[in-house]
């Protein structure tokens, strides 16, 4: 099983283009492709932690770093600022088929080197333009420079979607419980989006943390889940660095500890009852796992289906 793994490592390594520069010299030199050998990658993934959703389904398998590596151009139709540093992009771009909760690459020709990072779509499979949503990182390479964007601007958009965070890589359960922290809500709206997880599960429980209650955002969709699902959609807000008199204060993995969580979702999260997906910041997914696995959850793997699906956004 070992080239096995390797193979999909390395897909994934090469996929997200962080396999050739080790971290220090990650922002200033940028070199996404061809692959790299099989061991750097291996060496890199010890190294960082890159997205780690388990257990590919069939139909996702086959995504390797070759089907990633052709740029199209899109152009950018359409822009919102939701705070100072919040703001989502609406790209039109000839993209091929993907699922609910993959990724795609975005990148921009930046001082004779092209800049690319995985951003997940947080538009439905089905829906055009394509949606992505981003938070400034202070210094970070890309991200500046995507908010400076204008409507007509081009950018660069991978034409092959990848990524294993899809439903298709959950078992079912009773209730399906989705986690996120920050920008990773938006690969949660994409899932949303579609029929998939609302004929197959009886709950749908969306969680999802933030620093500051401006950056609950997207609060549109919500209300239209809440509205075209009524009692099976249930939106729990969690505000860290505020008291708010509607969201739970602090972080998830606290809240599922003392139970604050379920209460407020009114269904207990059980081993026996519950798949759970995890997405964003890789403290809060090491938390969150951490706090289910106490619970007595397990990691979904290709060769024993467990309840916990997570993917990390660095
Ligand atoms: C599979 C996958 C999907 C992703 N989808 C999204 C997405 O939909 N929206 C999005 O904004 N980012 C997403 N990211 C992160 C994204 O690829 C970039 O890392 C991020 O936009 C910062 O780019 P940068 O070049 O400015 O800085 P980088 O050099 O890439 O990152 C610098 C540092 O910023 C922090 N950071 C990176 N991303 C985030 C984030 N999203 N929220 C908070 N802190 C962060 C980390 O500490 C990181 O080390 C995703 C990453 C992966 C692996
Ligand atoms: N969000 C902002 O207001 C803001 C403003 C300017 C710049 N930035 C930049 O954006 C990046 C951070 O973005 P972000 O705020 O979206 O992401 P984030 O730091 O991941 O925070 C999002 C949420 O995740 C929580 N969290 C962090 N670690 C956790 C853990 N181990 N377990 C459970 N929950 C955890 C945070 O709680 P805690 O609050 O308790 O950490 C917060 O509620 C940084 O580079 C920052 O400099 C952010």
């Amino acid at each position: 099983m070992s080239w096995l793994y390797s193979l999909h490592t390395l897909g994934l390594d090469a996929i997200l283009g962080r396999v050739h520069a080790p971290r220090p010299f990650r922002n200033r030199q940028y070199i996404p492709f061809p692959r790299a050998p099989a061991w750097r990658a291996k060496e890199m993934r010890k190294q960082q932690s890159i997205p780690t959703a388990r257990f590919p389904s069939p139909n996702t398998r086959n995504l390797n770093a070759d089907n990633m590596s052709q740029w199209i151009e899109g152009h950018v139709v359409g822009k919102h600022h939701w705070t100072d540093e919040l703001y989502s992009l609406r790209i039109d771009a000839a993209v091929e088929p993907f699922q609910a909760g993959q990724f795609t690459r975005l990148a921009l020709d930046i001082d004779g080197e092209r800049v690319g990072r995985p951003y997940s779509y947080v538009n439905g499979p089905d829906e055009r333009p394509l949606e992505f949503y981003f938070i400034t990182i202070p210094h970070g390479p890309l991200t500046d420079r995507l908010r400076q964007l204008q409507i007509g601007d081009p950018i660069w958009v991978s034409a092959r979607a990848g990524g294993f965070f899809t439903l298709a890589a959950v078992p079912d359960a009773r209730n399906l419980w989705l986690f996120a922290s920050g920008t990773a809500r938006g690969v949660f709206l994409s899932h949303l989006k579609t029929e998939e997880p609302w004929r197959r599960f009886n709950k749908v429980i969306l969680a999802h943390g933030v620093r500051t209650a401006g950056e609950l955002t997207y609060q549109d969709e919500i209300a239209r889940f809440a509205r075209d699902h009524g009692d099976q959609f249930v939106y729990i807000p969690f505000v860290s660095r505020e008291e708010t008199d509607f969201a739970l204060h602090g972080r998830i993995p606290d809240a599922i500890r003392d139970g604050r969580l379920a209460r407020r979702a009114g269904i207990p999260l059980t081993a026996t009852t519950c798949q759970v997906m995890i997405c964003g910041n890789p403290d809060m997914v090491r938390d969150t796992t951490a706090v289910l696995e106490e619970r007595g959850l397990k990691k979904n793997r290709r060769t024993e289906p467990g309840q916990i699906t997570t993917e990390n956004y660095w």
